[in-house]
């Protein structure tokens, strides 16, 4: 089971979103895309990530994970959907659910703020799209215990969190539910990218098994000319090349009617399930030259797509974190930032202003390198090295391109803060849309599982000739 990764990286100075040439949206929808007859409407890679709503965003989450995701939206390759996981963060504070609101306003105004578009993105509220939960429930029936008890993930966070319970059966199937967020997003034959850091590649991991689980048990298809009656030996070298236990059909079976086919496919299926599709294909192969077994995609399967995004270390030069105390928010003041900026930490073996430095172990430098200009830059590395220039003065000019960067991104930040019915028109807007699409989805899910339009058609005919 290998890991697939798409590493996409890039520069720095290209994160602003204005820089982008304007590209328009067309999404297909659940409507133009179902049913395979029609064709897609266009056929553009799916990209699909999300964030917790847990506060404000810092400059580390933009560099992280949002200028990432604004550069993908603005690249015109891809449809991509972003949301906020509002369910995931009640997996581990259901106690306690009194900021999750104001803090998912929060979030989506930083999307907006960072350069995320309406227009350009589908961007919505998890909860306001009750068929995760529905495909969350589904999944989860075809998911193994062991495969969410081994992610290492979930043993971190039941070692490591104390001041929470997380022995509660929704927080096991955290991945089972962002397996859920992403594939509502696929469509079959498109790849389907989830960029996300490090930390999350093991969930995208065990979604691609879960789907491939699902896919196995919902979309294998026997090739109904099987069931004619000059293919009755056919069958019977099914049986044989998987060994399906019990009786093989006799000839006078065929053609194989309503239940004698049911038959035929649960005993086969149930072998192929249990010696591996690809086993399956290659004995059927061997037997029989005919495709008599297919494997379709009712759901596609996620892909990392990991970005090699820039150091950015908190003021302190450890991970940037909120609990640390040690970011800079988008929203933070001019004040603020020169004076948290100030004592920051530097170089830690330039004790004295004579010592030369070195800015290659300097968060300050770090941070340069994402705000300043070159020659700020050649500037700050060379008086650096030769203890020309003090780093007072290095990081008051790193603050002066840090507060210029920032100034737009805060201003957009400001305005939406003024007009929170704005930002929530945007939620509930764009998760209209993310509906449509989830309909879709689940219309493909829902009949791969029961089968109820089969159905359906199969009682309305037979009224219907039983009325004639
Ligand atoms: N688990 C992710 C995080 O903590 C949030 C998330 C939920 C997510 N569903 C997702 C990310 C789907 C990507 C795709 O950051
Ligand atoms: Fe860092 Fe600048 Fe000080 Fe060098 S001069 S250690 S780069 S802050």
């Amino acid at each position: 089971m290998g890991t697939r990764y798409i590493v996409a990286s890039f520069e720095a100075k290209h994160f602003n979103a204005e820089e982008n040439g304007e590209e328009e949206l067309r999404l297909t929808t659940g409507d133009q895309g179902q049913g395979g007859s029609k064709a897609p409407a266009l056929q553009r890679a799916r990209v699909l990530s999300g964030m917790r709503p847990t506060g404000r965003m810092h400059i580390g989450n933009y560099f992280g994970a949002l200028a990432n995701w604004v550069r993908l939206q603005n690249d015109g390759a891809y449809d991509c959907f972003y949301f906020i996981a509002d369910w995931h963060s009640l997996t581990s504070d259901y106690a306690d659910t009194s900021a999750i609101a104001q803090n998912s306003i929060e979030i989506m105004t930083d999307y907006l703020a960072g350069g995320l578009h309406p227009d350009k993105s589908v961007l919505f509220l998890q909860s306001l799209v009750p068929e995760h939960a529905e495909l969350h429930l589904l999944l989860s029936m075809v998911t193994p215990l062991g495969w969410l008890e081994r992610v290492p993930t979930y043993k971190e966070a039941l070692e490591n969190v104390k001041d929470k319970d997380l022995h509660n059966y929704g927080f096991l199937g955290y991945p089972v539910l962002q397996c859920g967020d992403i594939v509502m997003y696929g469509e079959p034959g498109l790849p389907l990218c989830v960029p996300v850091g490090e930390d999350q590649v093991s969930h995208v991991e065990i979604g691609r098994e879960i789907v491939r689980r699902f896919n196995m048990f919902y979309g294998l298809e026997w090739d109904d000319n099987l069931q004619e009656k000059s293919r009755a030996w056919q069958c019977g070298k099914i049986f044989q090349a998987l060994a399906v236990p019990g009786g093989t059909l006799s000839e006078s079976d065929f053609p194989l009617k309503d239940e004698k086919w049911a038959e035929f496919q649960s005993r086969a299926t149930a072998r192929v399930l249990e010696i591996g599709f690809a086993n399956a294909v290659e004995r059927l192969k061997l037997a029989l030259s005919s495709d008599a077994l297919r494997l379709i995609h009712i759901l596609e399967e996620p892909e990392s797509m990991l970005t090699k995004t820039p150091r950015i270390p908190g003021l302190d030069g450890r991970k940037m974190s909120k609990s640390y105390g040690n970011t800079i928010m988008l929203s933070e003041s001019d004040a603020d930032i020169r004076a948290k900026t100030k004592v920051m930490v530097t170089d830690p073996a330039r004790k004295r202003r004579t010592d030369p430095g070195n800015p290659d172990v300097c968060p300050a430098y770090d941070w340069h390198k994402l705000f300043s200009t070159k020659q700020t830059l050649e500037w700050a590395a060379h008086g650096c090295r030769t203890a020309g220039i003090g780093c007072i003065e290095c990081k008051a000019k790193m603050a002066d391109h840090l507060i210029e960067w920032i100034t737009p991104v805060r201003e957009r930040r400001v305005e939406f803060e003024r007009h929170p019915a704005r930002v929530l028109e945007v939620i509930d807007e764009g998760s209209k849309r993310a509906r449509k699409v989830a309909h879709g989805t689940m219309e493909r899910v829902r009949e791969a599982v029961f089968g109820w339009e089969k159905k359906r058609k199969e009682i309305d005919g037979a009224a219907g000739s039983a009325k004639a």
